[in-house]
């Protein structure tokens, strides 16, 4: 049970609303929908978002052979990464798994909690109590996280709160692994990253980014810090996704292009070539989190 000064409080269910709107929980996910037909659809699993449709057509990547029975994280759709953005050798999140735990836990469903005629929110709550004994002695310290998605008409916003409800300053990084459905990655653009400042993991350099227009065309794997605005993700030219954040300063762009063979839950094989990662995250630096303080950042995709 998560127990939160700030916990949300959930709405009850309206009958009018009801007939208009959806909100589906069952013992494992959530499903939300709007009247004109968008939708959203929540593993407990990680709090992840494994399905976002709107005019009929799925937004999200979802590896066919992604693993949904809780036994690893989901390899597609936007799994949640806290406290550690990739895996530390060294400090606090030193003993914990790749990218931490908040994408390996079941999450608590706090409920639905906002709504209007276009728009429909909910909730989950995730502390010490959520995860195993392991974990919990991995990374000593007392928190709440409550994750908020809200399903526009046009746009998804995720959001997290970061609360130290212990006595102890954490450090800590968090990050939207979002992996966005593409029609052919070769016709992509992504734009907004010029003059930003990456470290490259495949090149293991450092260095500023020169396109205005990046193309992708073979493995990238970058994280850019302290990225100024809108990053757009452009089909042939047109605007398809836009991505805002809020006290989110980094983008890392992700696409293992062949080397998706070698993951036992990608597929299809050539999955790669409808997918790309734009994570919008906090991920460069640590941020520092004392006793009753708390974060927040956010961020939505516009299409
Ligand atoms: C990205 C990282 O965010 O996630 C990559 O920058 C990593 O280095 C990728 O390979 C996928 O990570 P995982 O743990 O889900 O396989």
């Amino acid at each position: 049970m998560v127990e939160r000064s700030k916990k949300p409080v959930p709405i009850p269910v309206s009958p009018t609303r009801a007939e208009n709107q959806g909100f589906i929980s069952e013992s494992d996910r959530v499903k939300l929908s709007l009247p004109t037909g968008e939708s959203v659809e929540i593993l407990l699993h990680g709090a992840t978002v494994i399905s976002w449709v709107v005019g009929g057509q799925e937004k999200l990547f979802l590896s066919e052979k992604a693993a949904l029975d809780r036994s690893k994280p989901v390899r597609g759709g936007i799994p949640l990464v806290f406290p550690v953005f990739g895996k530390s050798t060294e400090g606090p999140t030193a003993a914990l798994p790749q990218h931490g735990f908040a994408r390996l836990c079941k999450w608590e469903l706090l409920g639905r909690t906002s709504e209007t005629d276009t728009s429909i929110q909910v909730d989950f709550g995730l502390g010490p109590e959520n995860l195993s004994a392991d974990l919990r002695e991995q990374w000593p310290y007392v928190f709440g996280l409550i994750y908020s998605v809200n399903l526009s008409k046009s746009s998804l916003e995720t959001k997290m709160l970061v609360r130290n409800e212990g006595s102890k300053t954490f450090d800590f990084n968090v990050l939207f692994h979002t992996y966005l459905r593409v029609p052919d990655v070769n016709n992509l653009t992504i734009e907004g990253l010029k003059g930003t400042s990456y470290k490259c993991k495949v090149t293991k350099s450092e260095a500023v980014e020169e396109a205005a227009e990046l193309p992708v065309d073979s493995e990238v794997d970058r994280v850019y810090a302290n990225v100024p605005g809108t990053v757009q993700v452009k089909n042939g030219g047109e605007a398809i996704f836009k991505v805002d954040r809020t006290n989110l300063e980094d983008v890392v762009v992700w696409n293992p292009w062949k080397g998706a063979s070698k993951m036992a839950d990608f597929g299809p094989e050539d999955g790669y070539k409808n997918m790309i990662c734009i994570e919008a995250g906090a991920v460069s630096k640590w941020h520092t989190l004392e006793p009753e303080s708390v974060w927040e950042g956010s961020t939505i995709i516009n299409l």
